[in-house]
């Protein structure tokens, strides 16, 4: 069936209600997506009429809830074409996919041992290499990105070495819309190094195909909530040897083989990584956000998507005194910009006042936003269910706004 905006926009409860009465212009996708009535559904049915704990008990509720939760893992791991469903580990989010790979993985890591990562990663995918640091001396180096937002592909290369251990990236920048080639920074970095690939899929997913074999990823991480899941539970993709190799994270319940005070041993992946019980809800939650994206013509969904980019490119740079940040040629609707004269904060709670949705700060990104030479910004994030008029609101909110705040 061909992409209909229209048609999707009634799929979501919250734009035919608003807000508190109020008609609701939601930009801020980049921080979280509306649930389509498909998953909150799947999340009351769950709590009315089979809420169980998993892979524990084998009366009727119990065997229901755990097919049901280890239905999202097969559904998972086709939507991103991993080769097996043991690759999906269910975690909280993409920031405890990412804590998790910097201690698994981090704990075969030494001083000496170089990660690079780039200025645009979200403090997620910058703080828990940190902390690696402080328990094991690795060395952290940085790509920068250049004026347009794009990463500096001669600067990832000299960075490469026989040191170099992991390369971590955004697919997808949040503060700057940008896409990163990850196919092509895989390849870069295998031919010239040993080291592994980790991206943060958080923006990605929500708007791309993503194939990891494809894309060659040794480890992708996203959030449910950002592809119209549940809040609360995320995905970490990782190869099978790979995880296999890496020791236990968090350890608890379900996560174990046979548990003895001399020696205890552990289950097999992706249980290994998956310690107490899980969101049981949130998965089964993100089986039918996965499910409601199989429905769609994803082709017409990205090709939709371009054309609200094109069009907010344009009505943006139209607003006098606003400068975006970030310009890259490959990129997601979504526009980071300062105005000059305004305060973010003023302006955010301005549009905020007239139903516009709109994110304002520094979007988990000081050191991007230090690049730019930026404090405090607005975001505006769509989803495929935004529209072409819902830009031309938000242009002419800002215009009224600036009147407002008299610049
Ligand atoms: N990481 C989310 C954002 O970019 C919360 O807003």
């Amino acid at each position: 069936m061909s992409f209909s905006v229209k048609k999707i926009r009634r799929d979501f409860p919250m734009i035919a209600k608003g807000f508190e009465g109020s008609p609701l212009v939601y930009l801020d996708n980049g921080a979280t997506t509306l649930k389509p009535k498909a998953v909150i559904e799947a999340l009351s049915d769950y709590y009315c009429s089979y809420s169980a704990n998993v892979h524990r008990a084998l009366h009727g509720p119990a065997k229901k809830a755990t097919s049901e939760y280890e239905k999202t893992r097969s559904l998972v791991q086709s939507r991103i074409n991993a080769s097996s469903s043991d690759e999906i580990i269910l975690t909280s989010g993409t920031t405890a996919g990412l804590n998790l790979l910097a201690h698994s993985y981090g704990s075969l890591l030494g001083p000496e041992d170089e990660i690079l990562l780039t200025v645009s990663d979200h403090h997620s995918n910058i703080v828990p290499w940190q902390l690696l640091r402080e328990r094991k001396g690795v060395v952290l180096k940085v790509i920068p990105v250049s004026d347009r937002g794009e990463l500096e592909m001669p600067a990832l290369t000299s960075l490469l070495s026989k040191k170099t251990k992991l390369v971590v990236l955004p697919h997808v920048s949040n503060t700057l819309g940008t896409i990163n080639p990850v196919g092509e920074i895989v390849s870069l970095v295998k031919k010239n190094s040993k080291a592994l690939v980790i991206v943060d899929g958080a923006q990605g997913i929500p708007h791309l195909r993503v194939d990891v074999r494809d894309l060659g990823v040794d480890f992708y991480v996203f959030s449910s909530h950002k592809v119209f899941g549940p809040t609360g539970l995320g995905v970490l993709y990782g190869k099978k040897e790979l995880l296999e190799r890496m020791p236990p994270f968090l350890g608890g319940g379900d996560m174990v083989d046979q548990v003895d005070f001399a020696e205890t041993t552990y289950a097999p992946i992706p249980y290994k990584f998956e310690a107490g019980t899980p969101h049981i809800a949130g998965s089964i939650g993100l089986g039918a956000a996965i499910r409601y994206l199989e429905s769609l013509d994803f082709e017409g969904v990205m090709a939709h998507e371009e054309e609200l980019t094109i069009c907010g490119l344009e009505l943006l740079k139209g607003i006098s005194g606003l400068h975006l940040l970030g310009e890259a040629s490959q990129r997601v609707p979504l526009f980071t910009f300062v105005i000059e004269g305004a305060h973010a904060q003023d302006l955010g709670m301005i549009l905020g006042q007239k139903g516009l949705a709109v994110r304002t700060g520094h979007h988990c990104t000081w050191p991007l936003l230090k690049r730019f030479g930026a404090d405090s910004t607005t975001r505006a994030s769509l989803a495929m269910y935004n529209t072409v008029e819902e830009i031309e609101q938000l242009a002419k909110g800002i215009r009224e706004a600036l009147k407002i705040l008299a610049v």
